[in-house]
Formats: C-alpha cells, structure tokens, sequence
C-alpha cells in the first residue's frame, strides 16, 4: 500500500460491493486520492493511516446475516467524518444502535427523492433529484439518533446524518451515472465535511514518483521490458524521464507482433525519448519453437518459456541491473488481494498474470500500482506519449499465434498482418477504435471458393472481430456500421494475396471469447 499517511486521502472500506472501484474512480476524478481496503480494516490501523475521511461501500449481504460483514465500531468513535452507502450505511446505523428493517419492497432501479439541500451533502443539489436504488433493507425512520435528511415514497430514510457524530448515510449510489447529481454530493462529502482540499491530480502524482524512484534506485540500473501497450509503455516512459539512461527498456520482436509495431516502439522509445532501447528480434527462436504445433494452451505455453529465456539472455548485457519494472495497476492490486490492508482475492481467471518469475533475481518496481487505467492513460499523455500508444487496445502476450488459427508460419502470419492493419486502420479512419474496446482479424485454417476475374481461387479466410467491454470478463461485439464493414472487406480482399472472404464474428462472451483461441 502506498505511503498515504502524509497525503490527503480518503479510504473505502469495501463490503463487496460491485460498486467499490467505481466509488474509489469517482472520488479520485474529485482530485482526492483514496484507497479501497478490507471492510474490517481495523480503527487503530485507520488511524494510522490518518484519512480525512471514510466511505463504506455497499455489498450484497443484509446486515442480519449470520455472516454480515462487519466493520471496526471504534472506527465511529474516530472523530474522522464517515458516508455509509447502501449497505454501507446500514451497517452504520446499526452499529450506532438503530434498527435496520425489511423493506415492504425492495427497491431497485431510479427514484424520486426529495432532499433537505440546507444540509451540508445536498449544498447546490436541487430539492428533488433522480437517484439509483438498489436494496432490500431499509433504516428505521423513527430512529434517536439518526435524522433524515433525503427520502422518497418507499424510503423515508434516504438519506441520513447521525445527531452528534460526522456519520452520513445514503441509500442510494452516489456513484453511478443513474444518479446525475451523485457527483456533487460526493464532492460536497469530500469538500465541505471532511474539508479535502482536492489537490491531488496526476501532474503531483508524477512529480511524487519520480521523487520516490529516485530514492529507491539510487545509483543502480532497471531493466523495463517494453510489450508496445499503454501500461509497459508508461512505465518505460516514467522511467526514463525519472532516471534517464539508468532504465534499460527490453522490447522482444517474438515474430507474432502486429504491423509497424516494432518500428512504432523503436521511433517512440529511442528516437523520441532517447532511451537505452534494446530491440531483440528473437521471431526465428519463437517461430521453430512454435512449428506444428496447433493446441492454443501448447502455443501459449512455448511462447511464455521462450520469451522467459530470451528476456534472460538479454537481461545479462545489462550490467548491475537490480531492479525490474513492472506496470502493475491498481485494480490488479485490488483484485489479487496483494495488499495486507486491501479487501480480499477477487477470483478472476484472466490471463495478463504470471509476467516474469522471481527467478531473475530483481527487485520489483511497480509505479503504476496505485492507478486506474484511466489515470495511466492521461499520465501516459503528461509524459509525451503518442495518442495511438496511449490509446491502444490490448493485445495478448502470445500475439497473433492466438489470432492465427492451427500451426503458424511466416507466410500465414504475413497474411494475416496485412489483414489487421487493414481493420484497424479502417476503424481509426472511422472513429470507430476507440468506441471499440478491442479489433482485430483472425485468419481461419480454412479455404473457401471463390471467383476472380475469370478464374476461379481457392484461398484464405479472415474474420473480423471487434468487441466492446469494461472489464473483458463480458463482452458485447460491436455493432460496426454496415458501410464500414463493406470498406474492411473490400479492401482486404482487393489488397491482401491470398485471401478472398472475410466474415464478421458477431459471438457475444460469453459464451464465446474474444480471442478465437
Ligand atoms: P478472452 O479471449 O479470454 O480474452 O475473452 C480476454 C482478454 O485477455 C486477452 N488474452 C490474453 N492476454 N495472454 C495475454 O496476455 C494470453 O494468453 C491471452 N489470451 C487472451 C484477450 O486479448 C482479451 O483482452
């Protein structure tokens, strides 16, 4: 966890709410930092951590559950100002020794909800605003030491202030889109209660880090292995600005990388930034190792081994290397449950793990670990980064073996370069990448028939793939424009030997993936 203590921070005790990330995202566009932790984060360690102020989130769980999580009482004792949401702020007032109740109905999706706009959470929210429910409990009205301070038809306890203690509670979320006004009510709980000044942006974030990298490295080298993506890209680009010429960047050219992105690492990195850019083209090691063979888990599997030995042999021309710098963010942070005060493992089974083993024998560096996706992208920006670095879509560590269906070979791979370049560049044109989440063509181990000129062909398949998603756990494919798809077909066809059909994949995930392999 990073060293919070002297920064004005915010913490968000995490009772499983779906929520949880989104609040943490919110509250740090408010310019303040926080950090999302265990619900049960004891009050000494709270204290510790010196907050100016605490937010617990909502969860799925009714506080009369045998298991209900719990929060630390002593954290109300604390003096520092608190916002219960949702379950959040029924856990509060039940702690405080007011009755939680069944709702007649549960409540679920937009409401009307009146609010008392002289309190200090609803200053500039109109007297009535739309809000986001979803609950099934609800705070007794008739209540000693809670008021009301919000309420709707079905919820009298809308919105609530402990008499005596800085507690505020909403039964609403503040934090998605659903409620439009949710953002000046938790600028108001940041601003006016817990009095943040909001000074916490991603131009001071730059300046701390590369502070604090300078008293971590010292006089010593770091090796940065570069993919060509948004987060190797920004920590290779942070690096170098920090440390300069002490940050070796190593950029494996495995033979499965996508058109011009060798060239694109080489102009950003060396011409650009001055780095000490190491370029292995290692595609020859990684191409016989991968010959015949058609499993997808096999390819992916020889890929990482090689790649390992590769990054080995070249990390030894590195000199008095000891640290190796890694672009772990923050909800990776979150979701392994890698740090002691955070909330627990979500299980997720994804692929962008594993990385580099411990073996090597570095240090690890992780400077992108207190960060969403998001903030990468503008710190990315702060830096110097190209637009279309920043902006990339992600592309798996195996590469095109995965897009590249059955046993690979230059040629096929050839083909299906041409044919991606041509997707994305279309989609560019467009306007269309960055509505996607993530396009690319996949070329099928099939032939189909067809007819050119006068001559029959009997040649390549390509699919197209474009999807949108948050997470890249679900995924919608993207509803391209009929006209753009025409221009994508064409033009592979026309431009690229070889091949002569292209089909849209229109699979949602799940139940397919967005990779075909
Ligand atoms: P799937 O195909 O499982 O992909 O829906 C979800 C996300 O993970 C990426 N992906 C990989 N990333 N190594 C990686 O680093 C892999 O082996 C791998 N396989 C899939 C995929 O591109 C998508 O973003």
């Amino acid at each position: 966890m990073a060293d919070i203590k002297n920064r004005e921070s915010v913490l968000i005790l995490d009772f499983g709410s779906q929520y949880g990330q989104l609040i943490a995202r919110r509250v740090r566009e408010l310019n303040v930092f926080c950090q999302v932790v265990r619900h049960d984060l004891t009050a000494k360690r709270i204290k510790e951590l010196n907050p100016k102020g605490i937010i617990l989130s909502g969860g799925p769980a009714s506080v009369y559950e045998t298991n209900a999580p719990k929060c630390d009482p002593e954290i109300f004792k604390l003096g520092i100002p608190i916002l219960g949401i949702c379950y959040g702020m029924q856990i509060s007032c039940k702690s405080l020794g007011t009755e939680v109740k069944r709702a007649p109905s549960r409540e679920f999706g937009r409401a009307s909800c009146k609010t008392n706009n002289s309190e200090l959470l609803f200053k500039n929210i109109p007297s009535e605003i739309t809000v986001w429910m979803s609950h099934g409990d609800q705070v007794d009205q008739h209540s000693n030491d809670f008021v009301s301070i919000a309420s709707t038809d079905t919820c009298p306890m809308a919105a609530t202030k402990h008499k005596i203690l800085p507690v505020y509670g909403l039964q609403f979320h503040p934090e998605v889109s659903h409620t439009p006004q949710g953002t000046i009510i938790l600028k108001n709980f940041l601003n006016e209660i817990c009095g943040c000044k909001g000074l916490w942006e991603i131009g001071s974030f730059l300046e701390e880090t590369v502070k604090n990298l300078h008293a971590t490295v010292g006089n010593h080298r770091v090796i940065c292995g570069l993919s060509g993506g948004v987060d190797s890209s920004v920590v290779a680009a942070l690096l170098v600005k920090a440390i300069g010429k002490q940050v070796a960047c190593i950029f494996v050219d495995n033979g499965l990388l996508r058109q011009g992105e060798s060239d694109m690492v080489r102009k950003t990195f060396r011409d650009n930034f001055q780095a000490d850019l190491h370029v292995v083209d290692a595609s020859d090691r990684f191409l016989t190792a991968l010959c015949g063979v058609t499993d997808p888990q096999q390819k992916r599997k020889i890929i990482g081994h090689v790649f390992i030995d590769v990054f080995k042999d070249e990390a030894k021309n590195i000199k008095d290397a000891k640290f190796l710098a890694q672009g772990t963010l923050y909800p990776d942070v979150i979701e392994s449950g890698g740090s002691p005060d955070g909330p627990a493992a979500v299980i997720k089974t994804h692929h962008n793990v594993g990385g580099l083993p411990a073996e090597l024998g570095f240090e690890l560096i992780e400077p992108l670990k207190d960060l969403f996706k998001d903030e990468v992208r503008r710190l990315g920006l702060q830096l110097g980064l190209p637009e279309n670095t920043v902006w990339r879509h992600p592309f798996p560590g195996p590469g095109l073996a995965v897009r590249c269906l059955g046993d690979i070979d230059k040629a096929k791979l050839d083909i299906l370069r041409q044919a991606d370049f041509i997707v994305l560049d279309e989609l560019k044109k467009s306007g269309w990448y960055k509505k996607t989440s993530q396009a690319f063509a996949v070329l099928l181990p099939v032939q189909s028939v067809g007819v050119m000129g006068d001559g029959r062909t009997y040649e390549n398949v390509v699919a197209v793939r474009a999807v949108e998603t948050d997470d890249f756990m679900t995924a919608d494919w993207s509803h391209l424009p009929y006209e753009l798809l025409a221009t994508i077909s064409t033009r592979i066809i026309n431009q690229v030997k070889g091949v002569n059909r292209v089909v849209y994949d229109i699979s949602s995930k799940p139940p397919a993936t967005i990779e075909w392999e």
